[in-house]
């Protein structure tokens, strides 16, 4: 029989932290839900009136918000007090690569997770779970335990001594399809070693995750489990990118081949789809971490099979930059391109790792004149993306032709205004809109011989065509 759980609370009120907790409120309406963040701003944002501008789009969130906050969920800045009254703590906070020191290019920056787990061990009241949400290299149960056992000991003499459980419970949401991903997962992970800990947090997703989904596993395989879970949905998408490239080379075409190969039940159908290559704050991450880890523990065969994943996948976004220069006669320089998505997938306003940063600057490197639109991205965003503010959105396409307005950008109102007089397309995010886009109305705005390359794949290829356009797609080597 676990123990009893009343208030949650959750550190890190991001992409992980937001949605987590909101689909917790929803379900569990008995638990009050505190999320937490040292961020005055996020805080602020998420409690905005108008829940369409909490800091995070993701469909289906803003309803939950608006259902459950300020009854059982709740967005706060006072992290002393909600964590002394919580008896179960999900830390969920960031952890990116580390920029300086060692291990710095690969191994996680733990520097927030520790912070979280000092704030617990100074402000936690009698028994607390505590329980891993952020995604760790293995062993980090280890440092947030003696953190937490030091603060244990010098503690042993007051009156509400705290004391504590850890458990791991990495999260497997991918952004876009949070909601749907929260309320129908795969599978729940927990690792850990207290079975009433373990049967705590289980009741808490019991309520609505069946019991065969929800695995129990020991810490360090839970930990470990979802760092290989993303190296191997990245491994797919290096592994189909690749095949792109040789299908552009030899005639074949990737979706037929994808279709080919995706039907072998061993194989399976989901994430096989070519792209400009995968981007999102997890994938490139975790699988420098797996190779941090992997040199750590004396093992550089397996450091090095991993780090082609991440290799290959830069290669492949530089790979389409050239191409669209190529097929541009060689130069950008007084061209105008439309850049069609900004964020690294669609229905997210999330750009971490886009494959479009890279591919915008390679673009502007060489010369271009790039006109951006996103419906979700927003200019500052952007900017802060491309270290590059943009030029004023009066500036008309035709005065940029005039003048040297090379390896420059604005940001588009609206896809009208991306495609005016400009040299080619490109659609780097597959939002909805763009495969609605009636190339026979904008043709003629463009300036010929204009392009549309479409590395999504979202297009029919005789629509373009048979409006006068030059068509090109990733990994299609027939048209
Ligand atoms: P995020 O950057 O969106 O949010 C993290 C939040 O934590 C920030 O708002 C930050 O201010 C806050 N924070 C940091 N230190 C704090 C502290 N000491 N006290 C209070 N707040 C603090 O990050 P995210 O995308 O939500 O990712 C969180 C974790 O979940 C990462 O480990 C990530 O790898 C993992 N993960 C992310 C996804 C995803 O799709 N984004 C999916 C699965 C797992
Ligand atoms: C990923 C994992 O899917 C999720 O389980 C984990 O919790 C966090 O990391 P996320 O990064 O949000 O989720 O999105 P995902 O759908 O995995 O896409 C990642 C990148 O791969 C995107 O840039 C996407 O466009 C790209 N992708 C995905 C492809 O290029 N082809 C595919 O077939 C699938």
């Amino acid at each position: 029989m676990g123990k009893r759980i009343k208030n949650i609370c959750c550190i890190g009120a991001g992409y992980v932290g937001g949605p987590t907790m909101a689909v917790i409120a929803h379900k569990c309406p008995s638990l009050n839900v505190n999320v937490i963040d040292i961020s005055e701003e996020r805080i602020k944002s998420w409690n905005n009136k108008n829940t369409d501008e909490i800091p995070i789009y993701e469909p289906g969130l803003s309803e939950l918000i608006k259902k459950c906050r300020g009854k059982n969920l709740f967005f706060s800045n006072d992290i002393k007090k909600h964590i002394a009254e919580a008896d179960m703590i999900f830390i969920s906070v960031n952890t990116p690569t580390k920029t300086k020191g060692i291990g710095a290019g690969k191994a996680s920056d733990l520097k927030w997770v520790e912070s979280s787990a000092r704030q617990i061990a100074m402000y936690a009241n009698g028994f607390t779970i505590v329980v891993e949400k952020s995604t760790l290299p293995v062993k980090t149960a280890e440092v947030i335990k003696s953190i937490l056992q030091a603060a244990q000991q010098s503690n042993k003499n007051k009156k509400n001594s705290a004391t504590f459980s850890v458990l791991s419970n990495p999260e497997f949401l991918a952004e876009g399809t949070a909601i749907n991903d929260l309320i129908n997962p795969d599978r729940v992970l927990i690792g850990g070693e207290d079975e009433d800990s373990i049967e705590a947090l289980s009741q808490i997703y019991n309520n609505w995750v069946p019991k065969e989904k929800i695995l129990k596993t020991n810490i360090w395989s839970s930990e470990l489990a979802k760092l290989t879970s993303n190296a191997f949905l990245a491994q797919r998408i290096s592994s189909i990118n690749s095949i792109s490239a040789l299908c552009e080379a030899t005639g074949a075409d990737i979706r037929e081949v994808s279709r080919a190969i995706g039907t072998d039940s061993r194989i399976g159908s989901k994430f096989l789809e070519s792209g400009p290559g995968f981007g999102g704050s997890c994938f490139k991450k975790d699988i420098l971490n797996l190779v941090y880890l992997s040199e750590y523990f004396g093992l550089p065969e397996v450091a090095s099979f991993w780090n082609e994943v991440v290799k290959i996948n830069t290669w492949h976004q530089h790979r389409i930059a050239e191409l669209i220069t190529k097929k541009l006669f060689g130069t950008l320089s007084s061209k105008k391109i439309a850049i069609l998505g900004f964020s690294f997938k669609s229905n997210t306003n999330d750009t971490r790792e886009s494959a479009a940063i890279q591919i915008c600057k390679d673009l502007m490197d060489e010369g271009a004149f790039l006109c951006i639109h996103d419906p979700k991205v927003s200019k500052v965003q952007i900017a802060k993306d491309l270290n590059c503010e943009p030029i004023n959105n009066n500036v008309e396409s035709t005065a940029i032709k005039d003048q040297d307005y090379s390896g420059i950008w604005q940001s588009a109102i609206d896809i009208k205004m991306a495609l005016k007089n400009a040299d080619a397309a490109v659609i780097l995010t597959e939002w909805e809109e763009y495969s609605q886009i009636n190339w026979f109305k904008f043709a003629n705005t463009m300036r010929s011989p204009s392009w549309v390359f479409d590395s999504r794949s979202i297009i029919n290829p005789k629509n373009v065509v048979d409006a006068g356009l030059n068509f090109w797609r990733v990994g299609d080597g027939v048209t």
